[in-house]
């Protein structure tokens, strides 16, 4: 097998295996190159399907055979789906569309679908899950190059590509069209360095080969777009894989930083490489086991008309408006093609993705803050817009340091419960009885404004709040003041912390004698 790439240093149609082991400046990834084999992909959860296999086995997804529209009814069973915490599902029969094509909905949306994805026990633990993620994300895995892989099955060239081709659904009523990609990971290469970003990012269906999308200007993507492409007058090549191993959606739609390898991050989390194979109209590469690829380029000097979309928070909200535009120049896919989707709204696949990703990264960038944090939960039901950080020893000047560390580049967050270490940030009925009872009215609530980078889809600001990306983050400091002297702060009123030792040790024991469990 031979990868021969075209670079100024190896020249044209020279094999990269050369240096590829130390770093690809082509592939853009530091990659080793391994032979395809389709068998072993199919041991572990590495592509979608050994997934639904697994979830399926797990109890937590449901087939469904019945014709279904993909017009609204499709997404509205994964909607319902969503809201009363249910399974997955797998849709057979998509009225219009051949069967052969299929869509998978919402592949993570839940704990326990998530727990399933990193090779646990579908009862892990939220707790536990985090753990984990923060453990794996630690020791990122580099990827390898194939030949060739799963989503080159089938090949149809630019001027034959026609979008609606593909059960796009449409995925709630006054959305402005028909939505690809809720569930994908894009692949793009910086115009000035090596740099190769994994993000997700939705796209609008314009007509038969082009693309409307809605990378936020803050996302690495806009950004690549906007410092890179745009003043150098170029196209921008893109590649959307939708229905790869849920690892490397979870990673492309993780809080990372600049100039990060998300290939590397997928890598980690799987605790094994993630196999790429290069597209057929540029020299980005894709997960070789994704179920279909758009690859399509973005205009530099072109917008046009993309949203509104029912949004991750859980809301419709804005307008219509100018967004990048991209041309298809061409598809390919695997044979009876799974297209995933995210019925995006209330509890979906961005609350349980976020929450975990986005939690990890805020510890992190408190810990480097000098922040004597303990835990941080996003709980999925405050649609990301909420965090819960429990810190060893609080008070007003710790909870002014939380809200400005989680403001100062991008402001997704604008609410954050400051709790003692002794309240489990797990818990959200212990949270919310923190801070009902320890919050102070006036003195607990800690605000920070900024200009320029609040998060646009936060439903509370107005028009012009939005317009201007002017917005406000607070903390809610609901621990005990540090100076309050021990005998004078309240003690919690409960089994753990208001009686000794040894009486806790038999009530428990009476509790499981008396066979209500430990
Ligand atoms: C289901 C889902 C859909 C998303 N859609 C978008 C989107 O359309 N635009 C956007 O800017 N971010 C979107 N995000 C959030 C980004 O994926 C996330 O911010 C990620 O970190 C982006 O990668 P980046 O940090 O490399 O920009 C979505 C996240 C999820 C989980």
């Amino acid at each position: 097998m031979r990868i021969a790439h075209k670079t100024e240093k190896s020249g044209e149609g020279k094999d990269c295996r050369n240096i590829l082991s130390l770093h690809c400046k082509l592939c853009a990834q530091s990659a080793h190159i391994k032979k395809f084999n389709p068998e072993e992909m199919r041991l572990a959860h590495d592509d979608l399907r050994s997934f639904l296999a697994a979830i399926r086995k797990s109890g937590d997804l449901v087939s469904v055979d019945q014709e279904v529209d993909w017009d609204q009814e499709l997404s509205g069973i994964g909607r319902l789906g969503c809201e009363r915490n249910g399974p997955a599902f797998l849709f057979n029969n998509i009225k219009d569309y051949s069967p052969g094509w299929r869509i998978a909905a919402n592949p993570i949306a839940t704990w326990r679908r998530m727990a399933v994805a990193f090779g646990l026990p579908a009862d892990t633990h939220v707790r536990e899950l985090y753990d984990v993620y923060a453990e794996r994300e630690q020791k990122p895995v580099a990827p390898v190059l194939a030949k060739d892989g799963p989503c080159k099955e089938v090949r149809i060239a630019g001027d034959k590509a026609n979008l609606f081709d593909l059960p796009i659904p449409m995925v709630h009523e006054g959305d402005g069209g028909r939505y690809l990609g809720t569930w994908d990971l894009v692949v793009s290469r910086d115009a000035r360095s090596d740099w190769v970003n994994w993000g997700m990012y939705r796209f609008m269906i314009h007509n038969e080969r082009l693309l409307t999308g809605f990378p936020r200007p803050t996302s690495h993507l806009g950004k690549m777009l906007l410092d890179g492409y745009v003043p150098q007058k170029r196209t921008m090549p893109i590649a959307i894989a939708i229905g790869c191993d849920c690892l490397s959606h979870l990673a492309a739609a993780a809080t990372f930083r600049i100039a990060g390898n998300e290939a590397d991050l997928a890598g980690g989390l799987r605790g094994k490489p993630v196999e790429l194979v290069k597209c057929e109209t540029s020299d980005l590469y894709v997960p070789a086991s994704a179920e279909i690829v758009i690859e399509a380029e973005v205009y530099p000097d072109r917008v046009n008309q993309e949203g509104p979309y029912g949004e991750y928070p859980g809301y419709r909200s804005g307008e219509m408006g100018n967004a990048i535009c991209a041309r298809v120049t061409a598809i390919t896919h695997r044979r009876d093609p799974i297209l995933t989707l995210d019925t995006t709204g209330f509890m979906d696949s961005s609350a349980t993705s976020t929450s975990i990703s986005g939690a990890i990264a805020i510890r992190r960038r408190l810990e480097a803050s000098g922040v004597p944090v303990t835990a941080v939960y996003v709980p999925p039901e405050g649609g990301v817009h909420l965090a819960i950080v429990a810190v060893r020893k609080g008070g007003a000047e710790v909870a002014q340091k939380v809200v400005n560390t989680l403001t100062v580049r991008r402001a997704l967050i604008s609410k954050i419960i400051v709790v003692d270490e002794d309240v489990d940030v797990f818990n959200v009925s212990a949270v919310l009885h923190a801070f009902a009872t320890k919050c102070h009215p006036g003195r607990g609530i800690h605000v920070v404004r900024y200009e320029g980078r609040a998060n646009t889809l936060t439903p509370a600001y107005d028009q012009e709040e939005r317009a201007a990306r002017s917005g406000a983050s607070v903390a809610l400091d609901a621990t005990w003041p540090p100076e309050w002297p021990r005998d004078g702060t309240p003690v919690r009123a409960t089994l753990d912390s208001m009686y000794s030792p040894e009486v806790q040790r038999r009530v428990l024991e009476r509790w499981s004698a008396l066979g209500l469990g430990k």
